[in-house]
This record gives C-alpha cells, structure tokens and sequence, in this order.
C-alpha cells in the first residue's frame, strides 16, 4: 500500500554484512538505516554515560542490556526520517528486544514488522571479514582490505573520514560475538518464520549479489 511505513529488520551473525547492506537498501527504498551499533559507537564517541556503559559490553563481546537498547532505540526511531519506516541493522536481537519492536510498531505507526531477510553464512567466513574490516570514523560506512577497499587507503569514498578498525573485531572477541548470537540472536529466526516474514538470503556470495537477493527478496525488484 502506497506511503504506509515499511520496517524491515536484517538478521544475520556478525559480519555477515548488515550494515553493508542496510547502507544500500536504505538508498534503493528511500527508508533510513538504523543500526543500533552505530548509534552506541555515537554514544562512545560523544563520551556520554550510556557510551561508557555500553563500552564495557562491547569490548567483551557481549549484548547491552534490552531495557538499555530499547530506549535507545525507540528515541532513534522518533526521528522524522524514521516516519516511512526503517531498516533496522542489528535491532533486535533478543526475543525481548523482538517483543519491544513489536509494540512500538503498533503503537506509533500502528504496523508491523514487513519482512525479516535473514542472511546466512558459514562461520568460518566471518572471522575473515571482520578482521579485514574498516570503518569510517564519520558515519561508519564500511570496507574490506580484500573485499571491498576504499579508493584512497585509510579514507572514507564518501564522506573522506579517517578508517579505523573496531576494537571488536579482535579474533577473541569476535569468536565471543559468535557465540552471544548463536545464544541470545539465532532464536529470532524461528520468531519471524513463525510470523511468515522471514526471507532467507545467502550472504555468502560477492557483495552485489547479495544485495540483488536481498532486492528481490523484499519483491522490489
Ligand atoms: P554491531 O555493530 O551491530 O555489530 P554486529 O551485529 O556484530 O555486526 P557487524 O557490524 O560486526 O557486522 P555486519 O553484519 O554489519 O557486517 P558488515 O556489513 O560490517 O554490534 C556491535 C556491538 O554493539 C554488539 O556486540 C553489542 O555489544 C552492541 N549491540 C549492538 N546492537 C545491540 C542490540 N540490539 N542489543 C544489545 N547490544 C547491542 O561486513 C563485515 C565486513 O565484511 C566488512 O569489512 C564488509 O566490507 C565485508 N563484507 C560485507 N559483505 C560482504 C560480502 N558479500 N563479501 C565479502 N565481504 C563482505
């Protein structure tokens, strides 16, 4: 239905490429991207409390508290450039956090979630691309030194910003977030098939490719 507001969550382990792809598809269907990782790297930036609590969280490789990240969130979303919908990149992740999304979207936009693609992938790939893994300091746009590199090493295509590696992409710690996903994240797979919206995507496959499955599997292409 044409101007009704479209929220659409990407599942999927670390490093599968959420934010890669969120980035895109947030251009492809005019919907802001909204990544609630970004938004606690904004908090860290900015030194304010909730960044130095969920600094902790981070660097171990473990989840910020739900009640935390849901009013996080849940700010995030007021913005006016959420009022057509979302993509959401890392959010939820919890079967609580599922359940927040769940009532916010009733109650402020009376919807619900439209789709869930889920993007598959072996582990073993995952280590690889995130320790390959740039980010620009600006805005996180996000590179590979194999995959996908800048056109100036150690700046940003778009906005020119400097590169850094996360701190959590160390191999210890991505193993961790490994683990914390199969854990607390994976069950939202059978939370959205069980509500008929989820869509399965390979993500092991060059980055266009999976942005062409992840078009057609929204039925936008
Ligand atoms: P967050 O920032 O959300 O990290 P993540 O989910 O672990 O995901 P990543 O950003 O690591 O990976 P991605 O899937 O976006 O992959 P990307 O596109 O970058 O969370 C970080 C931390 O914040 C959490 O551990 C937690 O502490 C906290 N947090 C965040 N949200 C939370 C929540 N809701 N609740 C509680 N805590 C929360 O790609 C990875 C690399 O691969 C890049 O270099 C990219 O260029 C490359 N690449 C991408 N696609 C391809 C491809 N197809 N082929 C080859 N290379 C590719």
């Amino acid at each position: 239905m044409a101007g009704s507001p479209r929220f659409i969550v990407l599942l999927g382990p670390p490093g599968a490429g959420k934010g890669t792809q969120a980035q895109v598809l947030g251009k492809i269907l005019g919907l802001a991207h909204v990544s609630s990782g970004d938004l606690f790297r904004e908090q860290i930036r900015a030194q304010t409390e909730l960044g130095r609590l969920a600094k902790g969280y981070m660097d171990g490789g473990q989840l910020v508290p739900d009640t935390v990240t849901v009013a996080m969130v849940r700010e995030r979303l007021k913005r006016e450039d959420c009022l057509r919908g979302a993509i959401l990149d890392g959010f939820p992740r919890t079967p609580a956090q599922a359940e927040a999304l769940d009532q916010m979207l009733l109650e402020q936009w009376g919807c619900k979630v439209e789709r869930v693609p889920y993007v598959r992938i072996p582990e073993s790939t995952l280590v690889e691309r995130l320790s390959g893994r740039w980010t620009c300091q600006q805005e996180g746009h996000v590179y590979h030194q194999k995959f996908h590199p800048p056109i100036v090493a150690g700046k940003c295509d778009i906005d020119g910003s400097a590169l850094y590696q996360r701190e959590d992409d160390r191999e210890d710690t991505v193993r961790q977030r490994i683990r914390v996903y199969l854990e607390q994240t994976a069950p939202l797979v059978e939370y959205y098939r069980q509500r008929g919206v989820l869509v399965e995507i390979d993500g092991d496959a060059p980055i266009t490719q999976v942005t062409e499955a992840l078009v057609q599997g929204m039925g936008a292409g």
